[in-house]
C-alpha cells in the first residue's frame, strides 16, 4: 500500500513558480515537500514531456497545440516568463529530466498521464517506458494516475507493480468496480465533491482518497480529518 505524505506539490509548486517546470520542482523541494504531481504528455513526434494544457498559449510564448509541435519546436519555447520575469528562460522539460531531478531532490512522484484523444495507449506506454529508463528499480516507484481509464489499463498491464490512482472530478457511482478492475490503490478526486460519508465508504473499502487542488489550509485540515490521505496543493510545505 502506498503511503503518500499529507501534502503533495501540484505541478511542482504551481502557486510559486511556473507550473511543471524544473524551477517548480526545485521550489517544491525547497519548501520541504516530500512528493510532487506533474502532467506527462507527448509532442507530435512522440517525445514524453511535462506540461498541463493541450494548448501553449496560457503558459508559454508559443501558440497552437502541444500535440502538433515537434519536441525541437517545443524545447525552444519560454515556459517561465508568463509567471514572472525572474523565471524567463524556463523551458518545457522532458519527462526524463523531471524524473532525474526529482530523484536528485529526493521527491516522491505522482505522474499524471494526460493523453491527447486517440493517443491514449501510446502516451501511457511511452511515459511508462521513460519512467522505467530513469527510475532505479530499488527506489519507491512513482504513483501513476490518469483521468483516462485506458491509460490506467496500460499501466496495469505494463507496470503492474507500480501503484495506480484513479483520477476523477466527481467520484462516480461505479468507483469500487472500476478501481478494482484497474487495480488502483487510491482515488484522486476534486476536493469540492468530497464529504465525510463518501470518504469513509471509500477508505473502508481499502482505497486511499487523495484530493485536488486544495490551497486553503482550513480545507486541507478538514479533508485530513475526514480521512483523506493527501491533498494536492499549489503551495506545498513540509508535512
Ligand atoms: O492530479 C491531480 C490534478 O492535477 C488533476 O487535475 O487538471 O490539475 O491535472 P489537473
Ligand atoms: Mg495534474
Amino acid at each position: 500500500m502506498i503511503r503518500p505524505p499529507p501534502v503533495i506539490g501540484h505541478r511542482g509548486a504551481a502557486g510559486l513558480a511556473p507550473e511543471n517546470t524544473l524551477a517548480s520542482f526545485r521550489q517544491a523541494a525547497a519548501l520541504g515537500a516530500g512528493m510532487v504531481e506533474f502532467d506527462a504528455r507527448l509532442s507530435a513526434d512522440g517525445v514524453p514531456l511535462v506540461f498541463h494544457d493541450d494548448g501553449l498559449a496560457r503558459t508559454t510564448n508559443g501558440v497552437g497545440e502541444v500535440a502538433e509541435m515537434s519536441w525541437a519546436e517545443l524545447a525552444r519555447l519560454d515556459a517561465g516568463a508568463w509567471f514572472g520575469a525572474d523565471f524567463a528562460g524556463e523551458a518545457i522539460p522532458r519527462l526524463d529530466r523531471v524524473l532525474t531531478l526529482c530523484l536528485e531532490l529526493g521527491l516522491a512522484v505522482n505522474m499524471e498521464i494526460k493523453p491527447d484523444a486517440g493517443r491514449e495507449a501510446e502516451t501511457a506506454r511511452v511515459c511508462l517506458e521513460a519512467v522505467r529508463g530513469a527510475w532505479p528499480a530499488e527506489a519507491e516507484p512513482p504513483l501513476i494516475s490518469s483521468f483516462a481509464r485506458s491509460c490506467l489499463e496500460v499501466a496495469r498491464d505494463l507496470a503492474p507493480a507500480w501503484p495506480r490512482g484513479m483520477l476523477v472530478e466527481t467520484v462516480p457511482p461505479d468507483w469500487r468496480a472500476e478501481a478494482g478492475r484497474l487495480g488502483c490503490e487510491a482515488i484522486h478526486a476534486e476536493h469540492d465533491g468530497l464529504e465525510s460519508e463518501l470518504v469513509a465508504e471509500i477508505t473502508a473499502s481499502g482505497l486511499l482518497v487523495m484530493a485536488y487542488t486544495v490551497n486553503d489550509k482550513q480545507r486541507q485540515q478538514d479533508l485530513w480529518e475526514m480521512g483523506v490521505t493527501a491533498v494536492f496543493t499549489d503551495f506545498p510545505y513540509s508535512s
